[in-house]
């Protein structure tokens, strides 16, 4: 397939390029803005492999948009889906500043639905466990209510629905896919597992918000890439698929196995203000993706190990990071500075 991936730089998206290029043999033009979370570095391997295009633009830039879809390399057709992971991602930003995520999550995914409708193009949308608020027991399913409850999570739910009524209303061929929490390789140092895994690294104090009882649903990347690929290869138009991982901790347990595979010491934790509106839990129950022929591969103990053991081992991706506008945002966030390089 030929696919217009926006956000292709971030995280989860990096992981999604590698696997549709290499696994399915996918045709991959990348549209990112390459925001402070967007890294050409995080697809360094795919410079230069035939049918993979970076284009650099906003997906709230309908030019830029039309350049990405409308301009294929020479001998390479024009994209056939798109898959949009573009976002503003962290929470604590959001509630710093929420302009951006306005911005991105609404107009930028207005444009991409326009510009998908335009073509005839069928759309996946890649969404979050947040949109469906906390959830103290039991978990969440696609037909859950909509209670998000931080700036980041409410724009997120304002584009599930505009995608959801361009199915409704033109008949675009769009589906859905809500993730948990994600966790591996290439993930921006803000937060939480790589920066507890880069403070344990370096001897700084590990800032747990709160009493450290919230609990998170955690998936590897490379597992909701491939829940993701299900859903745009097999999914039906209209609908919704939660990829939740197989493994919930609090996050203290998280912190204290950190510790252990850095091999730092346990009086690094710190207790520190507790994020406003915090949510407490989430979880999602993966029954209907499941039935499109997806599991989760990676458990949380052998991903966390493989996380750690790659952070450790790939200094040259986040010491640019680390001393960079991370330093600073870090300061602003945690009223302190990170230990020197
Ligand atoms: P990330 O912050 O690592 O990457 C986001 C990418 O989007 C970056 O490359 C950035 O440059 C790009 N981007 C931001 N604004 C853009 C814009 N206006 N135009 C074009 N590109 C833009 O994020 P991530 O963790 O990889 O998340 C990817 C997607 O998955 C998001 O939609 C997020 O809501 C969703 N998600 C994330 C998680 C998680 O735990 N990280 C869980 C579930 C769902
Ligand atoms: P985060 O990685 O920001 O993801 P999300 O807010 O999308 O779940 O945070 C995961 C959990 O870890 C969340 O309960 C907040 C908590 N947390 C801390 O305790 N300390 C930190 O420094 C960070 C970044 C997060």
């Amino acid at each position: 397939m030929r696919l217009l991936v926006c956000g292709g730089a971030g995280f989860i998206g990096s992981h999604f390029v590698r696997v549709r290029m290499h696994e399915h043999g996918d045709a991959v033009t990348v549209l990112d803005k390459l925001t402070y979370a967007g890294r050409e570095e995080n697809l360094a391997e795919l410079a230069g492999e035939p049918g993979y295009r970076f284009v650099r633009g906003g997906i709230e830039d309908p030019e830029a948009v039309a350049r990405a879809l409308d301009e294929p390399e020479s001998g390479q057709g024009a994209p056939e889906a798109i898959v949009n992971f573009a976002a503003e991602t962290h929470v604590d930003r959001s509630i710093a500043e929420p302009d951006a995520f306005v911005r991105t999550h609404a107009l930028g995914t207005y444009v991409l639905l326009e510009a998908a409708r335009g073509r005839g193009l069928r759309y996946v949308q890649v969404s979050t466990d947040e949109v469906y608020g906390s959830i103290d027991v039991g978990t969440f399913t696609e037909a859950s209510p909509l209670r998000p409850s931080s700036p980041y999570s409410a724009t997120k739910t304002g584009a599930d629905l505009l995608v959801q009524s361009y199915f409704h209303t033109y008949g675009l061929e769009a589906a859905i896919c809500r993730g948990s929490n994600n966790y591996g390789s290439h993930q921006y140092p803000e937060k939480l597992i790589p920066l507890m895994i880069l403070n344990a690294l370096h001897g700084d104090a590990l800032p747990v918000y709160g009493d450290g009882r919230q609990v998170r649903n955690w998936i590897h990347a490379s597992d909701f890439a491939r829940a993701i690929g299900c859903v745009l290869d097999r999914g039906a138009p209209g609908e919704v698929y939660n990829a939740g991982g197989p493994d919930e901790l609090t996050n203290i347990d998280v912190v204290r196995r950190i510790i252990e595979l850095a091999g730092a010491q346990e009086s690094l934790i710190e207790h520190v203000t507790d994020r406003p509106g915090h949510d407490r839990r989430y979880s999602l129950s993966s029954t209907k993706v499941r039935e499109l022929g997806w599991e989760p591969r990676v458990r949380f103990a052998e991903g966390l190990e493989q996380t750690v053991a790659w952070y450790r081992e790939n200094a040259w991706w986040w010491e640019p990071i680390r001393s960079g506008e991370y330093r600073s945002y870090y300061e602003n966030q945690y009223g302190r500075a990170l230990a020197a390089e």
